[in-house]
């Protein structure tokens, strides 16, 4: 595939790089616009972050409770039309808590089943993306009263219209320990029956994969501290954006969801970390950004 084909209403911002493209706009809107007419049936994995949910009153323009409900399945919907037969969606939210209160959020989490049912998706796996780096908080409950202990968790869901989406986990193995790597070595695997009843043949377990499988927990630490996107925002005087994601994480999913040249899309784009990820990795990608400064901002880390 050529570069990515340009949206014809003009009143959208967009740059374009080798592979990608990326828009200012409401995703709703361009969704339906642009990447429907050009690309319904095209996108093999959509990766995206949405803005969190708040279960207080309206702040930035973030929806609450229900709405925000409502409103994320609707989007769950105009996303499902646009995958290919064996595509898949990865959607992460983040954390809430309750307001004025040391209790824990459970909007986030109804929030992904009720996209799972609603847009009829399968859960293919509970992803745990584990940040050590995360700074202790709420700071009322944990660091000020000391009843909580610090979040540094979130979940990811790898979602899909088939329960065999295209998958293939020999792209993100890990290296072997240095343990395995020894035991490799030595040809022996302490065969035999283990307590779980898995009958470990040496046979099976002494062949060299070339890494090891890895587990559905990421750890990556948000510890970015320099790059040119930063030097670049704060050169211009734009936002760094407060929820961007380790590239580890898109990485890991487009690697292990797409070949090259397929289409990655992120409808709630912020740094446009997923299509940094997506053209170093010889994907095609679309990325729409509502806002505009964080839109401006992406267009550094190119
Ligand atoms: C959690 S952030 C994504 C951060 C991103 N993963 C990164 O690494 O920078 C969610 C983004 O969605 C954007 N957003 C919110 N509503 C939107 C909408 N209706 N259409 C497009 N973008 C939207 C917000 O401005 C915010 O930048």
């Amino acid at each position: 595939m050529s570069q990515m084909i340009l949206p014809s209403d003009k009143r959208w911002r967009r740059y374009r790089t080798k592979s990608g493209i990326c828009i200012n706009g409401k995703c709703e809107t361009v969704l339906e616009k642009y990447v429907y007419e050009n690309y319904k049936g095209k996108i093999q994995l959509v990766f995206t972050s949405p803005p969190f949910p708040l279960n207080r009153a309206k702040k930035y323009g973030n929806l609450a409770g229900e709405e925000y409900k409502e409103w994320l399945y609707s989007v769950g919907n105009q996303l499902k039309k646009l995958l290919t037969p064996t595509g898949s969606i990865v959607i992460e939210i983040g954390n809430a808590w309750n307001s004025g209160e040391p209790t824990f959020s459970t909007l986030p989490m109804e929030t992904l089943l009720e996209f799972k049912n609603k847009c009829g998706l399968y859960l293919c796996q509970e992803f745990i993306y584990y940040n050590p780096a995360r700074l202790p908080g709420p700071i009322e409950w944990v660091n000020k009263k000391r009843i909580r202990v610090k979040d540094s968790f979130t979940r990811i869901w790898w979602l899909s219209t088939t329960p065999y989406p295209y998958a293939n986990n020999k792209n993100v193995l890990e290296e072997y320990s240095k343990q395995m790597i020894k035991l490799l070595g030595t040809g022996k695997y302490n065969a035999g029956k283990r307590p779980s009843e898995h009958n470990i043949s040496d046979k099976s377990f002494c062949i060299n994969n070339g890494g090891a499988i890895p587990s559905n927990v990421i750890i990556a630490p948000n510890t970015e501290s320099k790059g040119r996107y930063l030097e670049e925002c704060k050169k211009r005087g734009l936002p760094i954006h407060p929820a961007r994601m380790p590239h580890q994480i898109p990485e890991y999913f487009i690697k292990m969801l797409t070949k090259t040249q397929d289409i990655v899309l992120d409808c709630f784009a912020g740094s446009n970390t997923t299509g940094y990820c997506a053209e170093k990795l010889e994907r095609h990608w679309i990325s729409i950004e509502v806002d505009k400064d964080y839109y401006q901002g992406s267009k550094y880390r190119f």
